[in-house]
């Protein structure tokens, strides 16, 4: 009789056993500090999956860089080897060339243009666009309004010529500095402190909170506020990772992430001015603001930009994203 019962035992464990399968593992690359808009929605995603899908989700957070670099992460989540990141918006070209359009200057007039055109049809179609290439958008997150950091005080843009700037991997970018005949040299953020340190370039271009929290004002010692392109993310991952999740779960994990970019939406628009603040305190960078007639200039010069990859991006797009200015 023991015996039977001892055969019953482990025959109802057995059964049991798929009940306590391993947790779906999420992880979570991104190369920013974890004080930034990025890296606090990415904890925060972590933390409502841990309340909420215990045991049966687990997001793994891996912040600067620390799992890949921006231009390693998309090849490393079509093999599966990463689930979800979020890289600027900047960095999505060899996917698609429709987010180039994130990349024109002057193209938005604040953040709140950039969330309005983000939620219109057209945004959100965008977030479909590299579907046949394996990955899916799944949200927008804002960082910011890009300024310009230099070794040389900048306020026209003749002060720029001949300097050179690093900056994200995107053609739009690039023709953007070339507009002001200084030379754009595309490096992995990553490296970038670095190669301001060493004098190796003369300056980039960032948000306010990439600016305080990967230290670039303690080594740039001018910054000129022009606001003149954005900073914005895509959450991304696999197709088949997200097609292949249980349906209640990917419903589950989509609620908690879209709770997580608004959060992280907050924590954006309160650093813009809360680390701006900071480095001005800092006394270490000053921060110079432009005249009506300066920025003008910028506008001017860079604007042609958006002729050259109209064809690229396409005008349709390009309209209703300006439109959004006027709503
Ligand atoms: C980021 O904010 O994710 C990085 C931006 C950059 O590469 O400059």
């Amino acid at each position: 009789m023991r015996r039977l019962c001892f055969l019953f035992v482990l025959l109802a464990g057995l059964v049991a056993a798929p009940l306590s399968a391993a947790p779906i593992v999420i992880k979570f690359s991104h190369v920013v500090a974890e004080n930034t808009p990025k890296g606090q929605m990415a904890n925060k995603f972590k933390e409502l999956i841990d309340q909420r899908l215990a045991g049966k989700v687990v997001v793994e957070v891996y912040p600067n860089s620390q799992l890949f670099g921006d231009n390693k992460v998309l090849q490393a989540m079509l093999l599966g080897d990463v689930q979800m990141a979020a890289p600027a918006l900047s960095k999505f070209e060899s996917f698609t060339r429709s987010l180039q359009l994130f990349d024109l200057p002057f193209l938005f007039k604040d953040m709140a243009a950039v969330e309005r055109f983000q939620k219109s049809e057209a945004g959100q179609k965008l977030l479909n666009s590299m579907k046949k290439k394996g990955l899916t958008g799944l949200g927008y997150i804002h960082n910011g309004m890009k300024q310009l950091s230099s070794s040389n005080a900048i306020r026209v843009p003749a002060d720029a010529a001949g300097q050179k700037f690093r900056i994200m991997t995107s053609d739009v970018l690039a023709a953007q500095f070339k507009a002001v005949k200084a030379t754009p040299l595309k490096k992995p953020f990553s490296e970038v402190f670095t190669l301001l340190q060493t004098k190796a370039i003369d300056g980039q271009e960032n948000t306010w909170s990439n600016i305080f929290s990967k230290k670039f004002f303690e080594v740039q010692p001018y910054i000129t506020e022009s606001n003149h392109g954005l900073l914005d993310y895509m959450v991304v991952t696999s197709t088949e990772f997200w097609m292949d999740l249980p349906d209640d779960l990917r419903g589950e994990v989509k609620k908690a992430l879209d709770e997580a970019i608004t959060f992280g939406n907050q924590v954006a628009a309160q650093k813009g001015v809360d680390d701006r603040q900071k480095i001005i305190d800092s006394g270490r960078s000053k921060v110079i603001t432009l005249s009506a007639e300066e920025r003008a200039q910028w506008v001017e010069v860079m604007k042609p930009v958006w002729k050259e990859f109209e064809h690229e991006i396409g005008k349709d797009l390009i309209d209703a994203a300006y439109n959004s200015n006027n709503m």
